[in-house]
């Protein structure tokens, strides 16, 4: 059993939890997730790494509350437990010295940009953050995200806080600045990520995204998070999750995002009717 050494709500409907899992938070690298089972008969979900430290053994994950397992993770509290906690699983990012490189975050995914970004400014890069949210309300994490960025732009889609409009807009304008761009890695909802690459594309700047399909083992083995990249098939969970936004078949990704809809609405109903909540 992993034990939540900690719990703590960032906004509403984000968590975090910091896990006692030894071995993952040994080998962890910027980039790789890890797939949680809340008890033997739970789905098995990824999550990227958001911190963790070797040291004390501890591997810190957010997530946010969308679908029956997260809703039933966040009825947890600091000391209950976790049956299963594998990692860390895919490939870390490719970190080195580019130059300037712009890492955008939209909404929870500052958890996975973070340690992203932290690790390219120790490999001597400039790193320039931009955080994106729907509004004010569902921001965190500015000022550690500062803290590993030589420039940090918050934007809100409603104007709350920070520049209103999305994260795409002072992408262009970087882009068309006298400043160059070597890389760009963008994460956060899938349509965020497809509009990054889209206008990162016609400068030419290396865009990477990490993709998050459904997934069942994690390992390589079953087939449910394929992707077509470049024309070939690729399974997210071991040739991911991060690959180069120019090159995804993001129509594809979208269908295949949306296959179990039904079924994951229908198995939130019958939760929160077992457990009386609207
Ligand atoms: S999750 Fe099964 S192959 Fe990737």
């Amino acid at each position: 059993m992993y034990k939540i050494l900690l719990r703590k709500d960032l906004v509403p409907k984000v968590h975090l939890f910091k896990i006692a899992a030894p071995a993952v938070a040994k080998k962890a690298r910027p980039g790789q997730f890890i797939v949680i089972r809340i008890d033997e008969r739970g789905e098995r979900i990824p999550l990227t790494v958001a911190d963790w430290n070797a040291e004390e053994g501890s591997v810190t994950i957010i997530f946010m509350e969308v679908g029956t397992t997260t809703h039933r993770l966040a009825q947890l509290r600091t000391g209950d437990s976790i049956s299963d906690f594998i990692g860390p699983l895919g490939l870390p990012s490719h970190i080195e010295k580019f130059g300037t490189v712009v890492c955008v975050a939209g909404g929870f995914a500052v958890a996975p940009i973070m340690p992203i970004a932290r690790a390219l400014k120790q490999a001597g890069n400039t790193v320039i953050t931009i955080m994106g949210a729907r509004n004010k309300d569902l921001l965190f994490w500015e000022e550690e995200l500062r803290r590993v960025s030589d420039q940090l732009i918050v934007t809100t889609d409603d104007g709350s806080y920070g520049r209103k409009g999305l994260v795409t807009e002072p992408l262009l304008e970087l882009l068309k600045s006298d400043t160059k761009i070597e890389r760009v890695i963008a994460i956060g909802p899938s349509i965020m990520m497809k509009f990054c690459s889209k206008t990162t594309e016609p400068f030419g700047v290396k865009t990477i995204v990490s993709l998050n399909p459904i997934m069942v083992d994690g390992t390589g083995m079953c087939g449910c998070c394929r992707v077509s990249v470049r024309g070939i098939t690729k399974f997210a969970c071991v040739d991911g999750p991060e690959f180069d936004g120019h090159q995804v078949d993001w129509d594809l990704l979208f269908a295949r995002q949306c296959a179990y809809i039904d079924e994951e609405k229908m198995s939130f109903e019958q939760w929160q009717r077992k457990h009386r909540i609207s």
